[in-house]
């Protein structure tokens, strides 16, 4: 097993003025995500992704219980902004990140404010521009750019400035098929070859299937949390929280309840296809 990086203990959280009756946003929380996981992170609207998010990385800090970030505690204020160094956020809009007057300022921003030396931050920016294959749009000014592309500059910052976690909010929501790939490319490369620890809440099962582990939300709860082929074959508890699965998976799902002798876990329509050729084979 390897190290744990993000840990929750009995985590509650209640907004701040919110009335003591309404239910908590989050509520008994226990979590552990190991150092290198790819995590998805799914449930209805309002049932507490974004809010859990921002507790790890201290943009919101629990009421009761506690959260660990690399063995560091979000209560101690002396941890913060180590947390928020090695913990980088992309959020759904990405107007709402992006602050440079060139797309090469905007990315430089944040290592700036670290203090890198120039010559390191230049060398760093050209990498992620390099990285997310913007490279070209270096010097064009932000508010010129599409959805999909201030989405790239967005994470391209969140890269240079090294994190060893990424936490994304709906990174493609508003993103074209093209750019949805291709954030998901990046999202997996860097897990994969540089072995940062990826937390994804997503509202599209494609890209939980991706995940090696899906946990889902309910009201503020952790209600399941396992491996995408357990979690998002289980269509009874999805369909009871207003969810779905793959389009492979529902699929896979109606002709496993007409009678085809389909296995268990398909969630990918590869998967799907390659069953029903064995099946065709045989008839
Ligand atoms: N700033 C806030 N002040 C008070 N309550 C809030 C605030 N932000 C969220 N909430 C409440 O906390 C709960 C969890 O909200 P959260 O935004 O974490 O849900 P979510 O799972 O991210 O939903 P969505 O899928 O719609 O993005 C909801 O009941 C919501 O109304
Ligand atoms: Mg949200």
């Amino acid at each position: 097993m390897s190290e744990v990086l993000l840990e929750t203990r009995n985590l509650s959280f209640t907004y701040p003025g919110e009335d003591e009756k309404s239910p908590p946003a989050l509520e008994g929380i226990d979590l552990q995500i190991a150092d290198g996981e790819y995590v998805a992170l799914i449930g209805p609207n309002g049932s507490g992704k974004t809010t859990l998010l921002k507790q790890f990385n201290a943009l919101l800090r629990p009421t009761s219980g506690e959260l660990y970030f690399d063995g560091r505690s979000t209560a101690d204020e002396n941890n913060i902004a180590f947390i928020r160094a090695h913990c980088g956020m992309i959020f759904q809009n990405p107007d709402n990140q992006i602050v440079g007057a060139t797309v090469e300022e905007d990315v430089a921003f944040a290592l700036e404010n670290l203090a890198v030396p120039p010559p390191e931050i230049r060398r760093r920016v050209a990498e992620a521009l390099e990285l997310l294959g913007i490279s070209q749009l270096a010097a064009t000014p932000p508010h010129l750019l599409s959805g999909g592309e201030k989405q790239k500059v967005a994470m391209a910052g969140i890269l240079a400035a090294a994190p060893r976690c990424l936490l994304l909010d709906e990174p493609t929501a508003m993103l074209d098929p093209a750019g949805q790939a291709a954030v998901i490319d990046t999202l997996q490369m860097l897990n994969r070859e540089r072995g940062i620890t990826v937390v994804h809440v997503t509202h599209f099962p494609e890209e939980a299937a991706l995940a090696r582990r899906v946990i889902v939300l309910d009201r503020g709860r952790l209600v399941q949390d396992g491996p995408p082929a357990e979690i998002l074959t289980d269509l009874g508890p999805l369909r009871a929280l207003g969810l779905r699965t793959t389009a492979a998976g529902e699929l896979a799902g109606l002709l496993r309840e007409d009678g085809f002798p389909l296995c268990r876990g398909i969630l990918h329509n590869r998967e799907l296809v390659e069953q029903l050729c064995l099946f065709a084979q045989k008839i």
